[in-house]
């Protein structure tokens, strides 16, 4: 070939080698930089060419094998959600050929702007109408820390509707997950635990519950932090029900990271302005017989939630520990479809993720929610931390648990009581649950 020619040829492919000024570094910033920057979970921050060209190796290698952005689910299979963090096939080409090229700088002029320092938010732009912090929760440098509680009575009024409710988290380094509950009055959860202290409850005392106390009756999931955290609104018209005389008790899980620190993360809780047209309930279909034997490398638990109303369905998350393996979520209609809403292949304890579905699911009474989980129990599971051992319900991340966090939406005025749990182990083989 005439050299003429296959400098024509080299043209076009020289002109697309991708720069960090032009398409790298917006990729970094949209997709990246919410973890990788000062004060974030993200080891480094990937912010400007000079802390990232020492990084692109890496991140040829984390990107192609999908580790980051973490995002657990299983792109091919199930629902489409909100908060997907994934990179699509041509964002991992762009920042593979950018590697493959040596990385090239472009021209610093064009480089973009710093990332938003937040993410846009949907949530209101006002001040928030409650705001609960945690007095201070002093996290040593090493240990393990036990699951700790901080129960605040709300002393609103009347019963009150919160359209959103968002996490301010200071030590982002050193909080595992925070979970808070709505308490409805007369609920028999965490009930010795004097207001306003931070108070380490029992494993039995956190999972007793009068015999004819249902789960709505008991408590109710009204925001979850994990690492990674985005705010996300239920959607217009949607809130959760804070009834006179509830209490929000916060659920609290540190990990020591080497550095000593002090806690006071808040939620930020807005009230709606209008009544809302539908209700958000969490609902929590849990197997709590599970008992996995030593070295089992497949042991599998389902539970389900059966609608004894019809139901739309906005958002899911999976809550297994360290020897969770893979988690699946199916719908079946009363007419026996079965749909795919999610699946994790590889579980990973360390990135808890809530699933908001780009677009909620209507269920009609009779449909079920499966929950599908299988746990690994070998000493293959690198994050076993004891394979000789038989596994039970517990609270500890080296006692297990399988938990469906369900968020349904109702009509407003609708009776709460909308579902009927079961949790099994060992199921009949189904296709979901292979
Ligand atoms: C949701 C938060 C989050 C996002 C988004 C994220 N990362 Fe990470 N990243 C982390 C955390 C936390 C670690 C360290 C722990 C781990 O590896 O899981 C990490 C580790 C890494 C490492 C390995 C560092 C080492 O010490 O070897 C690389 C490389 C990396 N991230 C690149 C990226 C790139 C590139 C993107 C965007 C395409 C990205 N990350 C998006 C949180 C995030």
């Amino acid at each position: 070939m005439p050299r003429w020619l296959v400098a024509l040829f080299l043209l076009p492919a020289a002109a697309q080698t991708p720069s960090y000024s032009g398409a790298v570094s917006a990729i970094l910033a949209r997709r990246c930089a919410t973890c990788h920057r000062p004060g974030e979970i993200g080891p480094m921050p990937l912010t400007s060419y000079a802390e990232v060209r020492p990084w692109a190796k890496a991140i040829r290698e984390v990107v192609l094998e999908r580790k980051m952005p973490p995002w657990p689910a299983d792109p091919s299979v199930g629902a489409r959600f909100l908060n997907d963090r994934s990179l699509t096939p041509s964002e991992i080409q762009t920042l593979t050929a950018w590697v493959d090229s040596g990385a090239p700088q472009g021209q610093p002029s064009a480089a973009p702007a710093a990332p938003p320092s937040e993410p846009a938010s949907p949530l209101p732009a006002r001040k928030p109408d409650l705001v609960i912090r945690i007095p201070s929760y002093p996290v040593p440098a090493s240990g393990t820390l036990e699951y700790t509680f901080l129960v605040t009575p709300t002393n609103l009024p009347a019963d009150t509707w919160i359209s959103a409710a968002v996490w301010k988290i200071e030590h982002r380094a050193v909080v595992h997950h925070i979970n808070a509950f709505i308490r409805p009055p007369g609920s028999s959860y965490v009930a010795a635990a004097p207001p306003g202290q931070l108070y380490v409850a029992s494993a039995a005392e956190r999972s007793a519950r009068r015999p004819d106390e249902t789960e709505v009756d008991r408590r109710e999931l009204l925001a979850g932090y994990e690492p990674g955290y985005r705010p996300q609104p239920w959607g217009p018209g949607r809130a959760k029900l804070l009834r006179r005389g509830s209490a929000v008790v916060f659920e609290m899980h540190y990990t020591p990271n080497g550095t000593p620190v002090a806690d006071h993360s808040e939620l930020d809780i807005y009230f709606a302005s209008a009544p809302p047209r539908e209700r958000v309930l969490t609902i929590t279909p849990a197997d709590a017989n599970l008992a996995i034997p030593p070295g089992d490398p497949s042991y599998p638990s389902q539970a389900s939630a059966t609608f004894t109303a019809p139901v739309t369905l906005v958002s899911l998350q999976p809550h297994m520990h360290l020897r969770g393996k893979s988690y699946r979520i199916d719908a079946v209609f009363p007419n026996g479809r079965r749909l795919a809403l999610l699946s994790v292949p590889h579980y990973d304890f360390h990135w808890q993720t809530t699933f908001f579905l780009a677009h909620p699911l209507s269920l009609p009474t009779g449909a079920v929610i499966e929950c599908s989980a299988v746990y690994d129990n070998s000493p293959n599971n690198p994050n076993n931390p004891d394979p000789s051992k038989t596994v039970t319900w517990g609270d500890q991340s080296w006692d297990e648990m399988n938990i469906g966090f369900l968020e349904v939406a109702i009509p407003a005025a609708a009776n709460p009581n909308v579902a009927v749990l079961s949790g099994t182990t060992r199921p009949a083989p189904t296709s979901a649950s292979r």
